[in-house]
């Protein structure tokens, strides 16, 4: 038989169990957050802590319970969080088995205790807290600015409604990386692949009526792995908080390849 040996720091321990804060009377209304706890600098492993949160004095988001459990039960809880009401994509993490927003997800939405871990397939600086510098590196690779040849106007640069409206679905991407750490796709090749936002992104400058680079943009993709390892498998659709549809703009993508090349 094949023996596989895990990578260091890989296995999740059983954590700690921490109580409710109920200021001595018995809540009438609890949930159990489950939540990866992760310090690079303990040499220890991962470990799952499960935190009751009385749900009579919390918020009805997964957020306003991590804010609870880190104000009240246990401050060396770290995570990110910016706008509270998903405009940053700072709070995006691994909730009930999918990628979403935690200031978006409903406690209400989840039945029995609620699983948190940091967004899959990324490096943990601490807890649920992952490293994106490659991802946004990635963002930066698809020059995410508008880039003209001609003579700037002197005002701004119209577009007519039309041209205009080619952008929706695109330009409202926050960047959360929840499409991206669910491919799997970019999961084995998350070096090469650019992953579903960037590319999200890259369709949304290529469609630009602006823009002067779209030749230039399309043959920094034209590569077997930085657009082509897409294969149509939807997960970063179906996790999109906002809506968006990072898989159509792929397959928009390479249909105007599969046109340019005629
Ligand atoms: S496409 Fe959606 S899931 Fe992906 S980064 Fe943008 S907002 Fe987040
Ligand atoms: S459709 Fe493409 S980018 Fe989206 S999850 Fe599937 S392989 Fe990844
Ligand atoms: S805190 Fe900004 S999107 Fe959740």
């Amino acid at each position: 038989m094949v023996q596989l040996t895990l990578p260091r720091g890989s296995q999740v321990k059983k954590g700690k169990r921490w109580p409710a804060k109920t200021n001595g009377k018995k809540p009438a209304r609890t949930k159990d957050f489950r939540i990866y706890r992760y310090d690079p600098d303990s040499g220890e492993n991962p470990r799952l802590d499960v935190y009751t949160v009385d749900l009579d004095s919390c918020g009805p988001m997964v957020l306003d319970a991590l804010f609870k459990i880190k104000n009240e039960i246990d401050s060396t809880l770290a995570f990110r969080r910016s706008c509270r009401e998903g405009v940053c994509g700072s709070c995006a993490m691994n909730i009930g088995g999918s990628n979403t927003l935690a200031c978006t997800k409903a406690i209400s939405d989840i039945s029995g205790s609620v699983y948190i871990y940091p967004l899959p397939h990324m490096p943990v600086m601490k807890d649920l807290i992952p490293d994106l510098t490659d991802f946004y590196a990635q963002y930066a690779s698809i020059q995410p600015y508008l880039q003209t040849k001609s003579p700037q106007p002197v005002t701004e640069w119209r577009q007519s409604e039309g041209d205009r409206s080619k952008l929706d679905g695109l330009y409202e991407c926050i960047l959360c990386a929840c499409c991206s750490t669910s491919c799997p796709s970019y999961w084995w090749n998350p070096e090469r692949f650019l992953g579903p936002a960037a590319l999200l992104q890259a369709h949304r400058w290529i469609s630009d009526s602006r823009d002067e680079a779209k030749g230039e943009r399309l043959d920094h993709l034209e590569d077997p792995f930085r657009l082509y390892r897409c294969h149509t498998i939807m997960n970063c659709t179906n996790v999109c908080p906002k809506g968006l549809n990072p898989s159509k703009a792929i397959a928009e993508i390479k249909q105007i390849m599969v046109k340019r090349a005629l």
